[in-house]
């Protein structure tokens, strides 16, 4: 249904945190951390932002040590990723240098320890680029771990789950199907707010429209075919 991206309150969020971060203080940049539930659109925002030529995205992952994450950076920065930890720390540097562009470090939850810290630190006071960490609830609890680094940042974006007035927007837009109050309400409840559940849900509302012909899809009609589908998922699995 989606592949272009939505304006949510999140992604208006981020982009508010954007600007504060691309707005050097005293010539120097600092960091953005954003952080939220699961499926409330970090990764699909940050991922899009990474392909613009100002930015690069890394996705960590629980088996990254600084020496493997400077690889995927220098990867990233387009050059041969070769030598020790601080060899690559200094091409990255260089490349950042030449060409300024902002690092963006996704999942990091993973990898909030001392040694990323340092390496996060240093790249953003040597090379003086712009960082952003993404992560999971309780990311912002973890950097506050680490005031050397916390302080720096610039702007914390919060990722909510969307509340009803937001189901209701997104249904507006989305949804080629009239939802009533009752079916938005049911929505909100069983997507958990979160943005595949409310898309798939979006969806089955259209399907019951077209198969029925209904002008206005309420709460009973989805909740029947909902159950349905989540009886034949468990079915088959
Ligand atoms: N702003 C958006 N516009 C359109 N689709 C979105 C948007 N945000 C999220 N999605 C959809 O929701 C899915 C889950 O979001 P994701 O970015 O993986 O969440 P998170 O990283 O917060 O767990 C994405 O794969 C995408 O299909
Ligand atoms: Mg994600």
């Amino acid at each position: 249904m989606l592949d272009t991206m939505v304006k949510t309150k999140n992604v208006g969020a981020a982009l508010a945190g954007l600007e504060v971060l691309h707005q050097p203080a005293r010539g120097r940049f600092g960091s953005m951390a954003a952080y939220g539930p699961p499926g409330t659109g970090k990764t699909f925002f940050f991922e899009k932002l990474g392909m613009e030529e100002d930015y690069v995205y890394i996705r960590c992952k629980y088996i990254d040590t600084p020496r493997n994450l400077l690889t995927h950076v220098v990867r990233e920065l387009g050059e041969e990723p070769v030598g020790v930890t601080g060899k690559l720390f200094n091409t990255a540097v260089e490349q950042l240098m030449q060409k300024p562009r902002t690092l963006i470090f996704d999942e990091s939850d993973y990898i909030i320890n001392k040694r990323f810290v340092e390496v996060v630190r240093d790249l953003n006071d040597i090379a003086n680029t712009p960082i952003i960490i993404v992560g999971m609830d309780n990311l912002e609890r973890s950097l506050k771990r680490f005031p050397h680094l916390y302080d720096r940042m610039r702007a914390v974006v919060k990722f909510n789950t969307f509340d009803v007035g937001e189901i209701k927007k997104l249904g507006k837009e989305l949804c080629t199907s009239s939802l009533d109050e009752s079916a938005i309400q049911f929505i909100h409840k069983s997507g958990s707010g979160k943005f595949r559940l409310t898309i798939d849900l979006f969806d089955l509302a259209q399907r019951l429209a077209k198969q029925n012909g209904l002008k206005e899809v309420t709460r009973d009609h989805l909740e029947a075919a909902y159950h349905k589908s989540k009886q034949k998922e468990r079915m088959a699995s």
